[in-house]
């Protein structure tokens, strides 16, 4: 029965607020584990499959979407990278994962990721709400909370759940819902920002370019062999539209030099973003009946492209801590989701940390602090002992089991 303005009312275990990569792959999981669960986003699908984000997946996260099902377009059109480049002092410098921590990674952008999790879920019969409006989550202090909103159509559900998990975003509506007393925000922000292009070119290198120099950081990355991925620094109140395609390729050119020749292939430029970031975590990452999962709880620089991986890490700690506690009836298992989680986060905001660090320059810094920059780079690139820290960390970790 409706209550009074509500036309629809669903019952369902596990009620999740957002319907982004981590969303998506926690209502898989769960649907794999026999339990129905039902996903909301306000952004529509085509917008979230059209905003690009980073595209590095440990090999680990690549191995759980292959073989829980979700999709194998990722061993087609992913490209398999079994190691990555550092550049300064205008040389290049190899780190091979592979050799020294025998795992690699995968080039697969994001919004691959969200297209394949999107369509396993159309597939499966999974129920997600995309582009919905007035989102209200309710009563997450008691053994029934509740999600309203209002559907892409007009009409208003409700969806009563005996769990809620916010995995919406980095400008999370969840998070706020743990009282401001009771959660603490640890955060760090940086002086710069990335101007991100998307270019009609072919390749310019066969793995990632992370590149230093005293003009600053750039990222020479690829999507397919006609279209490339590019970030250099920038400052964050940049405006893209004083950016004409020969001032990006210049700059861009300008950071990537060196005695070897290296040169970028140039081409249009069809899409310019500043991005902005911080480190970001919040805690606790469990409130009564609530979670919080991905960028919500957390956010990392992009530099050491560990944003979606600790994502989809974080669901899958939450798959299982979820589908004990439905079926042993035990909140207490819930317990043990932080701790799990948590040592992966702090791991990863050290290494984000310390990636952009070591790869930008921050403004006022002058000749010592480049010098010094460039002594840490050739600590990690010339010991096998700091090679192997950046492969183990670039790659992932092993999964904490409880
Ligand atoms: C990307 O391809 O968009 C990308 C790759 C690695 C990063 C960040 C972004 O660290």
């Amino acid at each position: 029965m409706a209550d009074l303005g509500t036309d629809h009312v669903s019952d369902v275990p596990v009620v999740v607020v957002g319907g982004g990569p981590a969303g998506l792959m926690l209502t898989h999981l769960l649907a794999r584990a026999g339990v129905e669960s039902i996903a909301v986003d306000t952004r529509t699908r085509h917008e979230i499959e059209t905003t690009h984000r980073a595209g590095i997946l440990e090999a680990g996260a690549a191995r759980d979407l292959v073989e829980t099902g979700v999709s194998d377009r990722i061993l087609r059109d992913g490209h398999e990278h079994e190691g990555t480049e550092l550049r300064f002092d205008g040389r290049a410098h190899r780190i091979h994962f592979k050799e020294l921590v025998g795992e690699s990674v995968w080039l697969y952008p994001q919004t691959d990721v969200f297209i394949d999790l999107a369509d396993a879920r159309a597939r499966d019969g999974g129920t997600v709400h995309f582009g919905i409006s007035d989102t209200e989550v309710l009563d997450i202090e008691t053994d029934h909370p509740r999600v309203r909103f209002t559907a892409e159509d007009g009409a208003r559900h409700e969806i009563r759940a005996r769990y809620v998990v916010g995995a919406d975003g980095s400008r999370s509506m969840c998070r706020d819902l743990v009282p401001e007393g009771r959660r603490h925000r640890f955060a760090k922000e940086y002086p710069f920002a990335w101007f991100g292009i998307l270019a009609e070119a072919p390749m310019s290198a066969p793995e990632l370019v992370y590149a230093q120099s005293e003009h600053g950081f750039a990222l020479i990355s690829q999507r397919t062999e006609t279209v490339q991925r590019m970030y250099f620094q920038c400052d964050p109140d940049e405006d893209v539209d004083s950016w004409p395609d020969e001032r990006i390729w210049e700059t861009l050119q300008a950071r990537v030099a060196g005695e070897d020749g290296f040169r970028l292939k140039e081409g249009p430029v069809f899409e310019k973003t500043v991005l902005r970031f911080r480190s970001f975590v919040q805690q606790p990452m469990r409130w009564g009946s609530m979670c919080l999962a991905g960028d919500a709880a957390h956010t990392v620089p992009p530099t050491g492209a560990r944003g979606l991986n600790l994502a989809l890490h974080d669901v899958k700690v939450l798959a299982d801590v979820l589908t004990r506690a439905l079926g042993t009836g035990d909140d207490a298992v819930l317990e043990e989701y932080q701790p799990r989680a948590l040592q992966r986060v702090w791991r990863a905001q050290n290494f984000s940390y310390w990636m952009t660090q070591l790869l930008h320059t921050a403004p006022g810094t002058g000749d010592f602090d480049h010098r010094r920059q460039v002594g840490e780079l050739d600590n990690v690139v010339g010991t096998r002992a700091g090679r192997t820290y950046l492969a183990e960390q670039y790659t992932g970790w092993p999964t904490r089991e409880s």
